[in-house]
């Protein structure tokens, strides 16, 4: 696995592949590489002949007071990770060389509708900053094929909207949200969480799960469900950002009918911000 820094080199390493006939895979990651991450890199490779992955800890969809500076940097330990996992080259550029003119007044690629609620609403800019370097990367990389984690559930819609509206010509393939043992969903932010903390994380997804449970049951009254599993929340540590019962492609609140249905929720455990979603299929 070669690792480039420059959109230059990453250009020539992919027009090779290309020339020598491969169709090409890109996994965008900001690094500290999991087994969630590892799994689109491996999906990727079992798919295409030649993966790409990205690590850029990307300073446009962060806020100002949010961990950018902190975000874990694991460069040499991640690398070790994407050759056993069947990536052939990692590009890994610098801030100044993905935003060479500053990132004021930088063009910015907005999605509406599906970026407006849930995180969109609790981190604003965030689907700008991700929309606009997703739109970068796939512009430098030109992929065949670019695979992202359903444990980011709005995320992957918005880059789903956002190929669909700007043509642009890539499959989009959503992954399985990989979790630990415990129940709680793999993330590069887990390792904020004091070992007590840790403990009371799992609480998130098995918040869902008995939400999940009640829907399938039929409950519909969801304003009840949506209060008393945000009490669940706070029994259980944490500070609840939002849960909600939205339809699984609009992402706009539920309606009762609605047969595709995603929970969705964000909460605190002291600074640390876990999210997390159960996709529910009631037909
Ligand atoms: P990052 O948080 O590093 O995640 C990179 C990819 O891994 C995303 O597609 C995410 O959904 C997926 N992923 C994370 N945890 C996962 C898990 N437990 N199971 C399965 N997939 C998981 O998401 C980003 O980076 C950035 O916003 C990015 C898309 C790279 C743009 O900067």
């Amino acid at each position: 696995m070669n690792t480039v820094t420059t959109v230059r080199e990453l250009r020539a390493a992919v027009a090779q592949a290309r020339a020598e006939g491969k169709d090409i895979g890109l996994v965008p990651t900001m690094g500290n590489l999991h087994a969630g991450h590892i799994a689109l890199v491996e999906q990727a490779a079992q798919r295409t002949g030649f993966v790409v992955a990205s690590i850029f800890v990307n300073p446009l969809q962060f806020g100002p007071s949010e961990d950018l500076a902190s975000y874990p940097r694991t460069l040499a330990a991640d690398q070790e990770k994407l050759i056993e996992a069947g990536c052939d080259l990692l590009f890994a550029p610098t801030v100044e060389e993905m935003y060479p003119h500053g990132m004021q007044g930088q063009t910015l690629v907005h999605v509406s509708g599906v970026s407006e609620g849930l995180c969109g609403a609790s981190r604003p800019g965030h689907f700008d900053g991700v929309a606009t370097v997703v739109t970068k990367l796939f512009q430098m990389v030109q992929p065949d094929l670019a695979i992202f984690g359903q444990k980011d559930f709005q995320q992957l819609a918005v880059i789903r909207t956002l190929v669909r509206d700007l043509n642009m010509p890539v499959q989009v393939l959503g992954m399985p949200t990989v979790r630990a043992e415990d129940g709680l969903a793999l993330s590069s932010r887990n390792g904020y969480l004091s070992a007590e903390q840790r403990v009371a994380a799992p609480a998130l997804y098995r918040t869902l799960q008995q939400l999940g449970g009640e829907i399938r049951e039929g409950g519909r009254d969801y304003p009840r469900l949506i209060a008393e599993a945000k009490e669940q929340l706070v029994t259980a540590g944490f500070r609840p950002d939002y849960l909600e019962i939205c339809h699984a492609e609009s992402l706009r609140p539920a309606h009762v009918d609605d047969r595709h249905l995603v929970i969705a929720a964000a909460a605190f455990l002291g600074n640390t911000r876990l999210i997390d979603n159960l996709e529910l299929d009631l037909a």
